[in-house]
C-alpha cells in the first residue's frame, strides 16, 4: 500500500516551530501573526443562532436546508452581484479548505490531469491536485497557460498571501478564457469582504459571468467575515450541473455541515453589521502595523484586500522571520505559498488590538 501522505509536501508550519519558541521567549510574550485566525468574539445574533439550533437530534442534508439555501440564494444575489441563482446553484461545505483539497478527486480528476492554480498561493490547491493524482501547475497568467489536459483553473482574489485583487478585465479574461477552452473555473473568494483599497469583484456578477453560470464556481466562507472558523461554515455558488454532481458524490461521502452551524450561517448572511464592524478592527491593525513595517524599512506589496500584508525587507525569507521571532513577532515566511514568495513574508493582522499594539512598539524599538 503506498502511503497517501508521500505525494503531499512536508506540512510547512511544522517548520516554523523553532522561531515560535523563539518569539515565546518574550519576555512580553509572543505577537503571532502567522496564521491568520480569527481573534474576536463570535457575533452576538450568529451566537444566538446556534444555541437556538441545539437540539439537532437528526441527521442534517448534505444540501442543507431550505432556509440555508434561501439564505446562500440571496447573498449570491445581494452581495456577489449574480442573477437567477436557485438552490441548484448552492452547495454547503463544512468549511472551504475540505472542498480546496477535496474537490479534484470529487470530480473524478487523476493521472493525465492537470490542475492550474496562482504561483503564490494557498498550499490546498496544489495538495488537493496531489491527492488526486493529478498534475499541479503553478501559473502567472490564466491566458498564459497551455489548455491541454488541464480540467481545473483556480482564480483566489483576493489572494492569500499577497492581498492582490484582480481586476473587473482580468476576471473576464480568465472566463472567456476557461469557457473557450472548457476548463472549469473555480474562484476562491473567501477574503471578498475584506477589499481595503480596492473593492473585489465576484467571478458571478453579472457583468463578469455574462448573467450565465456555466463553468463557473465562487468559493465562499464565514471563516474571516463573521469569525467562524472554528464552526467550519463555507459553500460554494455556480455551475448547477457541476454543483450536482459533487452534491451526490458529497451525499454519499456524508459531508454534511452541522445543522446548529446551518442555523448560524443563515443568521451570519442576513447580518451585515457584524462584517462591518469587524472591518473596522481589522482596518485599523492594518493601518497600525503596514506604518509600523514601512517605518521599520519593510516594503509592503499588493495587499489591498484580505487580512495579510504581503512584505519585503529585500533577503530570504527566512532572515525576516527569524529577526522579527527575535523581537517576539511571529510571521510566515513566504516561501509556504511558493518559491515565488523566497523573499517576502506575509504579516496577518488578526491579532487582537492589544497584540498588535505590542508589535508596534517592538518594531518602534
Ligand atoms: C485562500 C483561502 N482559501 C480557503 C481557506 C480556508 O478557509 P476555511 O476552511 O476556514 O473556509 C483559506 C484559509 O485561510 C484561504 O486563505
Amino acid at each position: 500500500m503506498s502511503a497517501v501522505s508521500s505525494r503531499l509536501p512536508v506540512f510547512p508550519w511544522d517548520r516554523l516551530e523553532p522561531y515560535k519558541a523563539t518569539a515565546a521567549a518574550h519576555p512580553d510574550g509572543i505577537v503571532d501573526l502567522s496564521v491568520g485566525t480569527p481573534v474576536d468574539p463570535v457575533p452576538g445574533v450568529i451566537r444566538n443562532a446556534l444555541a437556538a439550533a441545539s437540539d439537532s437530534p437528526g441527521y442534517p442534508t448534505v444540501w442543507g436546508t431550505t432556509a440555508l439555501r434561501d439564505a446562500l440564494t440571496g447573498w449570491v444575489e445581494r452581495r456577489l452581484g449574480a442573477t437567477g441563482a436557485d438552490h441548484r446553484n448552492v452547495l454547503p461545505l463544512v468549511g472551504s479548505k475540505e472542498f480546496v483539497a477535496a474537490l479534484p478527486a470529487q470530480l473524478g480528476l487523476g493521472p493525465g490531469d492537470r490542475v492550474a492554480f496562482p504561483r503564490l498561493a494557498y498550499p490546498t490547491y496544489e495538495v488537493g491536485a496531489r491527492l488526486a493524482g493529478a498534475e499541479p501547475v503553478a501559473y502567472d497568467e490564466v491566458t498564459e497557460l497551455d489548455p491541454a489536459g488541464l480540467k481545473l483553473l483556480w482564480l483566489n482574489s483576493p489572494s492569500n498571501p499577497t492581498g492582490r485583487v484582480l481586476d473587473e478585465d482580468e476576471l473576464r479574461a480568465a472566463v472567456g478564457w476557461a469557457r473557450e477552452h472548457g476548463v472549469l473555473l473555480v474562484s476562491d473568494e473567501c477574503y471578498l469582504e475584506l477589499g481595503w483599497t480596492a473593492e473585489p469583484v465576484s467571478v458571478l456578477h453579472r457583468d463578469i459571468c455574462g448573467g450565465s453560470f456555466d463553468g463557473l464556481l465562487a468559493v465562499h466562507s464565514l471563516s474571516k467575515r463573521s469569525n467562524l472558523a472554528g464552526y467550519r461554515a463555507a459553500f460554494a455558488a455556480g455551475d448547477p450541473a457541476v454543483l450536482g454532481e459533487l452534491l451526490t458524490v458529497r451525499k454519499h461521502s456524508g459531508l454534511m455541515v452541522p445543522a446548529p452551524v446551518q442555523a448560524a450561517t443563515v443568521a451570519a448572511l442576513a447580518d451585515h453589521e457584524h462584517v462591518g464592524e469587524q472591518r473596522e478592527r481589522y482596518a485599523r491593525r492594518r493601518t497600525a502595523l503596514r506604518e509600523a513595517l514601512e517605518a521599520y524599512g519593510f516594503r509592503i506589496e499588493h495587499s489591498e484586500a484580505s487580512l495579510y500584508l504581503w512584505s519585503t525587507r529585500d533577503e530570504p525569507c527566512w532572515e525576516t522571520v527569524g529577526a522579527l521571532a527575535e523581537l517576539g513577532i511571529l510571521v510566515a515566511p513566504g516561501e509556504f505559498y511558493g518559491p515565488a514568495g523566497a523573499r517576502h513574508v506575509r504579516v496577518a493582522f488578526t491579532a487582537t488590538d492589544e497584540r498588535v499594539d505590542a508589535a508596534v512598539r517592538r518594531l518602534a524599538g
